[in-house]
């Protein structure tokens, strides 16, 4: 490949684990990992970092002439219950973030971009059950509102500019090695951590709160496949709907119960319930399986399994 790779916002959730794989792929010299605090030890030690606020134009320009940048994966965002508390400056985060990334992109300094949508761009008229690539969006929270305009931008820049940005609308990301950013569907990951320790954990989405989740080597597999993929075989320039599974609170409750003997869930839910009722219980992916190929691996039973272990090796070395 020619050029370096630049991935920003990557001591989050999803960042670490892309810088992971991203150096394993091409080299850990290769992908230059940043943000705007320091993120876990192997991310650190094992290729560049650079101290970088997704904000800051001409820092954003040096670092990319300064190692030769002409891949970037924009990870740095904030996430929808964070965002809900903090409109202005999630709006702030999330769009500018996005218009330097694809300015410089238009002026040809960098050739590739991922930018991650997510199912938040649906809201409440949206249709609930295998929701369509093309289909009403009119989200009602902030973080949505911001991930549909950029959609919208993303799609601009490639038609008008040719600039060849590639986007995935993520589901709920389940991992156990970073902890999760804030998100609607965080409880899918507390759950875990709480039934290792305590034998139980209280829900803040009520039982019934069906949402379409996805573990994250399915994600970062996903995020490689369409960023390798030939440019002709993307041809959705907004983002792709993309899916593995869907389940409630009370589901996983009961798939970790065949694992965690009296295991017991309890329910409060909060404002998160609220932004959980305006997205899509289930997503219909077909486009990105057919445009390219993309195709899961993990289902809940294999997540479960996962995470229980994952989550279970870690609590042990903090012991
Ligand atoms: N995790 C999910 O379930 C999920 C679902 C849908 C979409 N997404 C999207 O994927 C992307 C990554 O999500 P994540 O879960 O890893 O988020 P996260 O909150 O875990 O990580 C975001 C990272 O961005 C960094 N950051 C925040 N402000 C910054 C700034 N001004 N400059 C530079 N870095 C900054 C944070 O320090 C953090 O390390 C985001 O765009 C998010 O909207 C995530």
């Amino acid at each position: 490949m020619a050029g370096r790779i630049l991935i920003i916002g990557a001591c989050g959730q999803i960042g670490t684990e892309l810088t992971l794989k991203l150096r394993e792929i091409h080299g850990n010299d290769q992908v230059i990992a940043s943000d705007i605090r320091e993120g876990a030890k192997e991310l650190m030690e094992s290729g560049p970092f650079e101290t970088l606020n997704a904000t800051d134009e001409p820092h954003i320009r040096k670092i990319i002439q300064d190692y030769e940048v002409k891949e970037v994966y924009l990870m740095a965002a904030m996430l929808s219950a964070t965002a809900e508390k903090a409109p202005m400056k999630a709006w702030d985060l999330n769009m500018d973030s996005l218009f330097h990334i694809l300015n410089i992109a238009k002026e040809g300094i960098i050739e590739k971009v991922f930018w991650p949508s997510s199912i938040a761009v649906f809201g409440p008229t949206t249709p609930k059950d295998d929701t369509p690539q093309t289909t009403i969006m009119e989200p009602t929270t902030v973080y949505g509102i911001s991930k549909q305009t950029g959609e919208r931008w993303c799609e601009y820049y490639f038609n008008k500019f040719g600039v060849d940005v590639r986007s995935i609308r993520y589901p709920g990301i389940i991992s156990y090695r970073t902890l999760p950013g804030g998100g609607t569907t965080d409880y899918a990951i507390e759950i875990f951590h709480e039934a290792l320790k305590n034998s139980s954990y209280t829900s803040f989405l009520a039982e019934d709160a069906a949402l379409p989740m996805m573990y994250m080597d399915d994600a970062i597999k996903a995020t490689v496949d369409i960023m390798e993929a030939p440019a002709e075989k993307i041809k959705v320039r907004s983002s792709y709907n993309l899916a593995a599974m869907s389940f409630t609170p009370e589901i996983l409750a009961s798939e970790i119960k065949k694992h965690i003997n009296g295991f017991k869930i309890s329910y409060d839910p909060d404002f998160r319930q609220e932004i959980a009722e305006s997205w899509p219980s289930s997503i219909d992916d077909t486009t990105a399986r057919e445009d390219w190929g993309w195709k899961h691996e993990f289902n809940l039973d294999k997540l479960t399994t996962t995470m229980l272990e994952g989550v279970g090796k870690s609590l042990k070395t903090q012991d």
